[in-house]
């Protein structure tokens, strides 16, 4: 008989075993897997465990202060934050093909990783990485061939060739449901462990056409506002996810106050889905639809139009990129 707590405790027995007096490093990404990952491995090391946080620049409002402040107060976690913004603007300069931004994105987010990995063992003895590796990414990654890659799925933390570390995955015999009541348990805040999914790319595969700090700075106040409209309606929890999506490279006329806009659209994108293999799209009620359009064409002045998605996955994604 499994309980939440008998799997905390077997896992901080575990995992005491596995690492002895020895050190470990966790990427976060704001994430449900590597939050609790990185609270399993605290309960049991403590301060030899050190979390590494990569902002990138394409987080969503407000995540990196989740993971500053609320996750450091609940775990009491040793964290760095690698401030790399200008350097992923910089690659991302210029590039407007979706599969180039993974692969940028991807690029560069191993290379500060790795740097903030160097960085650590030269202070101390970090021999273990800590991954929040999950039953469904175990089974996925063994499936080999017939596996289709239709995009160029990217997490935080690949293991470097050159950085000799042992795997720490706690989280391996567990599936999504359960990493979020031991996160519960663990004391984590609901913020972190109710998280809807949010591609390890971010925001850089939500803007159609070139990334820049103000399409980047416009997108984050639509989404933030679709996030609290659909939250204040309790929507947040049954729906499975809903991107906002700009439309960089896209003008149209409107009308705003005293004149005339030429502004950028941008998509909701409300799915209902058990896996994201397939996806229907959400009927949110109109009045919330109304909300989250009018308070968006207010309130973000670059955007004159709000449009719905109403396609199913397939033949959708449902990252537009
Ligand atoms: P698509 O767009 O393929 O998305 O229908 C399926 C689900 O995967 C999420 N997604 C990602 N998650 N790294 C991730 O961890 C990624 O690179 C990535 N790309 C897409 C997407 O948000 C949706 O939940």
């Amino acid at each position: 008989q499994w309980t939440t707590s008998s799997i905390v405790d077997e896992q901080v027995a575990r995992i005491r075993e596995q690492i002895g007096d020895g050190k470990a490093i966790c990427g976060l990404s704001g994430g449900v897997d590597s939050a609790v990952a990185a609270a399993l491995v605290q309960r049991a090391i403590g301060d030899r465990l050190t979390c590494v946080f990569v902002d990138h620049g394409l987080l969503r409002a407000g995540e990196r202060a989740q993971v500053e402040r609320d996750y450091v107060a609940a775990t009491g976690v040793k964290l760095v934050t690698v401030d790399a913004r200008d350097r992923f603007l910089a690659a991302l300069s210029g590039v407007t093909d979706p599969e180039e931004k993974r692969k940028i994105i991807g690029r560069e987010f191993i290379r500060v990783f790795e740097q903030a990995e160097r960085d650590l063992k030269a202070e101390g003895d970090y021999r273990f990485l800590v991954q929040g590796t999950l039953y469904p990414d175990v089974v996925e990654s063994g499936g080999g061939a017939g596996t289709a890659n239709i995009k160029s799925h990217h997490n935080v933390g690949g293991l470097p060739d050159d950085l000799q570390f042992t795997l720490v995955e706690p989280l391996r015999a567990l599936f999504k449901d359960e990493v979020r009541r031991v996160g519960t348990e663990l004391g984590l805040p609901e913020t972190i462990v109710q998280r809807q999914p949010f591609p390890g790319p971010g925001l850089g595969i939500r803007i159609i056409g070139e990334v820049t700090a103000e399409r980047l700075e416009i997108l984050r106040k639509a989404d933030a506002i679709a996030r609290e409209e659909l939250t204040s309606a309790g929507l947040d929890r049954s729906i499975w996810q809903c991107p906002v999506v700009l439309l960089a490279d896209v003008r149209s006329v409107g009308v705003q106050g005293d004149g005339r806009t030429y502004g950028h659209p941008v998509v909701l994108r409300p799915v209902s889905s058990e896996d994201a293999m397939t996806a229907d799209w959400t009927r949110l009620p109109y009045d919330v639809l109304e909300r989250i359009s009018t308070r968006i064409t207010n309130e973000v002045a670059e955007v004159n139009r709000v449009v719905l998605d109403v396609t199913s996955k397939p033949p959708g994604t449902i990252e537009w990129e």
